[in-house]
């Protein structure tokens, strides 16, 4: 979906979004009843990250104590986050109490009904002041919550992030045409319940939403793949260079790691974290014969390790000045009996194979 819904598709999108509220929306919570911009505001910020349910006493309770912008101005921050105590993200307490102060110095105590001036305040997004004017006054704003989000990746099975700002522009532009200038807080309203009832992150009731017939996610059988997950981070890259030196019985010179670090304490190869240095090792221990085997990938928790293994037969010269002891020794690949790391065991493996094929 590159271009945006036709007329027919918008409205036949919003009219079966605005009829399921209708029918199966949420009209009883107490927010509704009675909705001022002021109770709107508060219940609007008390649900952002929170459940309906876990709401709704706290709601009931601030209301109690702060019906109005003025007394919620007029109170001190302590008592506001006593009222906030328990629903969590104090931030959004202390932001309501300080925005509520600015609407005392600034508009009179009243909310502003201007979207601009609502999204200056701390606290309020795009999205929040888009609810709030559409909710309380319905005024014709789009809305663009976690919800919302997940619905349109759905319906129009958009690819991408939807926290990357391309996306998220795309998104914002599907919200702001589907959304109808007549009953827009029924249709932001029911946008907003069916992502928290049926569309669920993960397990979406397509059978009883109202978007199934036109829905692209549902059609391609599998509405879980969308919306895309946040890309990992990559993780860093490093490198190594392991020796595999062989002498004339076959045996391969390894040494016990060091008791900390990655792989501490298991045998490995010689190992050295650059190219010039392992290459000049390998010139040190003069080989009669040098391969450069195929890099291999070995993933970590914190970060990704290239490691370069590099294979060299030594001749006895060489092979007599490195000498057997508890830390370090000549051993046959299956001579190995304390740990050894899975790559080391794969060039092992490798060691092996060559040795078969020279039989
Ligand atoms: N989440 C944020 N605002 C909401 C609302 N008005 N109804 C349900 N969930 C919401
Ligand atoms: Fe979500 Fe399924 Fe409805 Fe599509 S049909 S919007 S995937 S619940």
């Amino acid at each position: 979906m590159t271009s945006l819904p036709s007329k027919m598709q918008r409205r036949q999108f919003s009219d079966a979004v605005v009829s399921w509220f209708d029918e199966h929306g949420r009209k009883q919570l107490p927010w509704q009843q009675n909705p001022t911009p002021y109770r709107v505001w508060v219940s609007e910020i008390m649900l952002q990250q929170t459940q309906v349910a876990t709401v709704i006493p706290y709601f009931e309770r601030f209301m109690q104590r702060f019906p109005d912008v003025l007394s919620l101005a007029e109170a001190s921050q302590d008592e506001v986050l006593n009222h906030w105590s328990g629903l969590g993200y104090y931030a959004r307490g202390r932001n309501l109490h300080k925005a509520a102060q600015l609407m005392v110095e600034q508009h009179s105590g009243a909310l502003p009904d201007d979207i601009e001036w609502l999204i200056a305040l701390p606290g309020i997004g795009r999205s929040t002041a888009g609810a709030i004017l559409s909710l309380a006054g319905g005024q014709h704003h789009a809305i663009l919550d976690g919800n919302v989000k997940r619905v349109l990746c759905r319906h129009y099975t958009i690819d991408g992030w939807y926290g990357k700002s391309e996306v998220e522009k795309r998104l914002w532009a599907l919200s702001e045409t589907l959304t109808p200038a007549k009953r827009t807080g029924a249709f932001n309203q029911a946008m907003m319940d069916m992502g928290a009832t049926l569309c669920t992150r993960s397990k979406p009731q397509c059978p009883r939403c109202p978007l199934q017939q036109t829905c692209g996610a549902f059609a391609s059988g599998n509405p879980l793949q969308w919306p895309h997950k946040k890309p990992k981070k990559e993780k860093p890259l490093r490198s190594t260079w392991m020796v595999i030196a062989q002498n004339d019985q076959n045996r391969v010179w390894m040494e016990r790691r060091p008791p900390s670090g990655i792989w501490g304490g298991l045998w490995g190869f010689k190992e050295f974290d650059s190219e010039a240095a392992a290459m000049q090792a390998v010139t040190a221990m003069n080989p009669r014969h040098q391969e450069n085997w195929a890099p291999m990938r070995h993933v970590f928790t914190h970060f990704e390790l290239t490691i370069n293994p590099v294979f060299v037969r030594l001749n006895e010269a060489s092979v007599s000045t490195m000498i057997n002891d508890k830390e370090s020794r000549w051993l046959a690949p299956d001579e190995v009996d304390g740990g050894i790391a899975a790559p080391v065991e794969r060039l092992l493996d490798l060691l092996r194979e060559s040795l078969l094929s020279s039989d």
